[in-house]
């Protein structure tokens, strides 16, 4: 098998020298706290892996090593890493126009992926709004829920914990991590209200009787914060508590959408058809690009004679939007919803066993091709990490205790690369037991 579809080619242990100096050279010239990776208690930050090219599930890093990718950056190579469609859109884009005029003069690719989005999405009558990050899409799904009922006084959000909506100060108010929320806390949307992720619908019920709450916003399934699958009927109650508080219903599928969990959306899992309705990550096939979904009626709030009221130099910049155009092609053309469905299913069945076989897990969780390992202690999620990199294979460990590793492949990744690697995480365990032992 060629790069991009290969087994782990372990050169030099990594991060190998060249990463190392690079990395050094990161810490020197970035400011600090961007580029950290964490490290074991001995070496709490540790140097990273520099990526030098990637295809498919494979990254090679800049001394040579050959990696499989169970990370898909960050959920963004859902088609896989330099898909060829996704290439040549960009490459024909580029002979073209590489940037347009944000609000003031489009361009047709931009009319193209908003017709795309607003006929896919699980949302009704629906317009798009773009945006370059994910925390933008979550800034303006937040500004838009805020003018269509914020007057007279519904500034209230409910948001849940866990969450992860973003870093920007509006996202951040919705995201529930203390240490990232803590040194801003005073900068922060005051009225959001927080109820434990899944809480028993009387509690949401209870937060919106009120009537001062204007908008509730829910990953369906929780990603980066720890993958946590919702009670089946919880989202559907969700939706019908809010439609009857009259408070609208903002789902957060940047890291869902598109696939991952098995269905183009998650809330399709329940038949809930959002009122605004974010997505991103996915959606680019690798560039900066995300958009929110909404009613017309709710974009109304945005209605000027005058500039836009919200709006960025690159919005909806013609490279993202042709490479969009591609991505949303892949996934709908070579049904990857159905293929994580099914990829996951097989895989679910054999992370189902490492509870039983492997004491350091305490539970796995997940659907379609995004799962949590969770570990008993923070250490050995990071020691497994640590371990898993220097075998060739790449995931992340996180969430709000440090103790849930993702497995979160590309949704293109040939199953017997993907067995190959769970096989070589499998192997991970018996080697720290030994030590261990
Ligand atoms: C559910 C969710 N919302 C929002 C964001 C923020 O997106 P971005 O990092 O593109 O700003 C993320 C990023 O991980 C996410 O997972």
């Amino acid at each position: 098998m060629s790069f991009g579809d290969q087994l782990p080619r372990i050169v030099v242990p990594p991060p190998g020298p060249r990463s190392r100096e690079l990395s050094a050279d990161l810490r020197e010239l970035e400011a600090p706290g961007v580029n950290t990776l964490p490290g074991l208690l001995a070496e709490p930050l540790q140097p990273s892996i520099l990526w030098e090219e990637a295809l498919g599930a494979n990254v090679r890093d800049v001394d040579g090593n050959i990696y499989i990718d169970l990370t898909a950056g960050f959920g963004v190579a859902a088609v896989g890493h330099r898909h060829p469609r996704v290439v040549a859109a960009v490459r024909e884009q580029a002979g073209q126009l590489l940037h347009g005029l944000g609000d003031v003069h489009a361009h047709p690719k931009r009319v193209e992926l908003a017709r795309r989005l607003a006929a896919l999405a699980p949302v009704d009558d629906a317009q798009v709004f773009f945006a370059i990050s994910g925390s933008e899409a979550v800034e303006i799904a937040l500004k838009t829920a805020l003018g269509a009922t914020g007057r007279p006084g519904r500034p209230g959000i409910i948001a849940f914990a866990p969450s992860y909506h973003g870093m920007t100060l509006g996202a951040l108010a919705v995201t529930s991590r203390p240490e990232f929320r803590d040194p801003f806390a005073a900068h922060l949307h005051a009225h959001v209200r927080r109820l434990p992720f899944g809480a028993g619908l009387d509690r949401v019920h209870e937060a919106l009787a009120d009537g001062e709450v204007g908008a509730v916003i829910v990953e369906p399934i929780v990603g980066r914060e720890g993958v946590l699958i919702p009670p089946s009927g919880w989202l559907a109650g969700l939706a019908e508590a809010c439609r009857r508080r009259g408070a609208l219903l903002i789902a957060d599928e940047i890291f869902t959408g598109f696939g991952r969990t098995g269905r183009l959306f998650t809330v399709d899992y329940e038949g809930v058809r959002p009122d605004i309705l974010c997505c991103g990550k996915a959606l680019g096939g690798g560039l900066p690009i995300a958009a929110v979904i909404a009613r017309r009626d709710l974009f109304r709030c945005w209605e000027t004679r005058g500039e836009a009221r919200h709006t960025a130099t690159f919005l909806a910049n013609p490279l993202a939007c042709a490479a969009a155009l591609a991505a949303v092609a892949v996934i709908q053309e070579d049904d990857l919803p159905a293929r994580a469905a099914r990829l996951g299913e097989n895989l679910g069945r054999r992370l189902a066993t490492w509870p039983r076989r492997f004491p350091a897990v305490e539970e796995v969780r997940g659907r379609g091709l995004l799962w949590g390992i969770q570990f008993r202690t923070a250490e050995a999620a990071k020691s497994w990490m640590l371990a898993a990199w220097s075998r060739g294979v790449l995931l992340l460990a996180g969430g709000p205790e440090g103790r849930v590793a993702q497995i979160v492949p590309p949704l293109t990744i040939r199953e017997e690369l993907l067995e190959g690697a769970v096989g070589i995480l499998e192997g991970i365990f018996s080697s720290l037991h030994q030590k261990d032992g």
